[in-house]
């Protein structure tokens, strides 16, 4: 599968590293290589300098439009201006087109699909949504067999990181908008994410997927947060409540509601929750309930990760591949590798642990000399103040990163302390951020 890549900034610089890294897993995935064999930039010199040299680069985008060898086009210039004409010519030209440009599809979508149609070939966009979220295949796939009572979600990241920085560090919103620009969250025109207008084009998408309603992004109520003060972010807290930019499409009944604005969301949310540069989106069925898909919605591998899968999808769904079928497992038949399974005695976990003793002086120093004869270290410990009715007080602590046998063993010498009143309690901690 021969692709010409347009546009390597930050997601298409991403998208290249992704295929050249990961090329065996995505290769094992598709059934077939899948090369950038051409890169168009109009800064030939960064260009250049992010390729290899097999890679051809050239300055004109048309060029690859016009090359017969490229099956499929992946844009990442943005905007709607050159991209329109672009995704436009590709299509006509018989090319599939992955795009993460999520203006391009909200104003512009409904000429591009038809084109797509008639041209019988794909246009996919799993990257103009909340990024590394596969928010559209589980919309439209995953819950295909469901109406769809609403859609809500954190869509911008940008926003969503100024209103965690205001909160809780105390930033300026310039100097968090700043931030936010130099990790590269930020659309070119930063006034596209601060005044919802991003936000809009993603949630426009979401409920022509959810409604199967024609895309119209002039019908959505947009409101941004340029106007919301510090003050109201302490007053939504004192009253429980966290304010998030949010996206939302709502049926109700034969209507559609689609809007975008500050909104606050009772702080126990998981939704609420959510911070940083982060994306979440909520998706109700009528028949699964409340669904909830969270990480993160801008960056360069974030995106890069939408965009591949989508090349992915279209080797996979054309005769680009020799197996047209999605293999059952993800991975193709011959793909399949016997690998060794951890016995739970060999994973390496911070643990939990809690003990029963009767309080004796030196019982902090047995216990802390077991984890020193073993080299290893405790990350945090409590002993808990002895009261009246309770001699034995409770005494836990988190351990460092250990082998679980070596715990284990740690665990049996302590128990055999002639202190030692009932079996430690044992519970793995994971932290999940990474
Ligand atoms: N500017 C967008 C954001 C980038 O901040 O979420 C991803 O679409």
């Amino acid at each position: 599968m021969n692709i010409g890549l347009i546009g390597i900034g930050t997601v298409g610089g991403g998208t290249y590293q992704v295929l050249k890294e990961n090329a065996a897993e995505i290769s094992n995935k598709s059934g077939i290589e899948i090369k950038i064999t051409h890169v168009a930039d109009k800064n030939l010199k960064l260009a250049k300098e992010t390729v290899e040299n097999e890679t051809i680069v050239e300055e004109d985008a048309f060029s690859l439009i016009e090359n017969s060898s490229i099956d499929t086009i992946i844009e990442l210039i943005g905007g709607t201006g050159i991209a329109l004409d672009i995704v436009r010519k590709a299509l006509e030209n018989g090319k599939h087109v992955v795009t993460a440009n999520k203006a391009l599809i909200a104003m512009h979508g409904e000429e591009l699909f038809k084109i797509a149609n008639k041209k019988n070939v794909l246009l996919a966009y799993e990257a103009a949504v909340a990024g590394g979220i596969p928010i559209i295949k589980a919309l439209r796939e995953g819950l295909a067999a469901n109406k769809v009572n609403w859609v809500a979600g954190i869509l911008n990241g940008t926003t969503n990181y100024i209103l965690t920085e205001m909160k809780e560090n105390n930033l300026t919103f310039d100097t968090a908008l700043k931030q936010a620009q130099d990790l590269g969250f930020a659309e070119a025109d930063p006034t596209f994410d601060i005044e919802g207008v991003d936000a809009a084009h993603k949630i426009t998408i979401l409920a022509s997927i959810a409604f199967g309603i024609p895309i119209n992004f002039d019908a959505v109520h947009v409101e941004g947060i340029s106007n919301l003060s510090q003050k109201d972010i302490t007053y939504a807290e004192e009253l429980g409540y966290k304010i998030k930019l949010l996206g939302i499409a709502k049926s109700q009944n034969t209507d559609v509601e689609i809007r975008v604005h500050p909104t606050l969301v009772p702080k126990n949310r998981l939704v609420a929750n959510v911070d940083g540069a982060m994306n979440a989106v909520l998706v109700h069925g009528n028949m699964v309930g409340p669904t909830l898909y969270y990480g993160a919605g801008a960056g360069a591998e974030p995106t890069a990760s939408a965009v591949v899968a989508d090349v992915i999808d279209i080797a996979r769904q054309t005769k680009l591949s020799q197996n047209t079928l999605i293999p059952s497992l993800g991975f193709m038949p011959d793909k399949i590798n016997e690998k060794n399974i951890l016995s739970i005695e060999n994973i390496i976990s911070e643990y939990y642990l809690r003990f029963t003793m009767k309080n004796q002086a030196g019982l902090l120093a047995k216990i802390t000399n077991i984890f020193a004869d073993h080299d290893i270290s405790i990350n945090s410990m409590v002993h808990k103040e002895v009261q009246e009715n309770n001699q034995n007080p409770d005494i836990f602590l988190i351990t460092s990163k250990t082998k679980e046998a070596d715990i284990d063993t740690i665990i049996s010498e302590i128990e055999l302390l002639p202190e030692n009143i009932e079996k430690v309690v044992k519970i793995r901690t994971e932290e999940l951020n990474k």
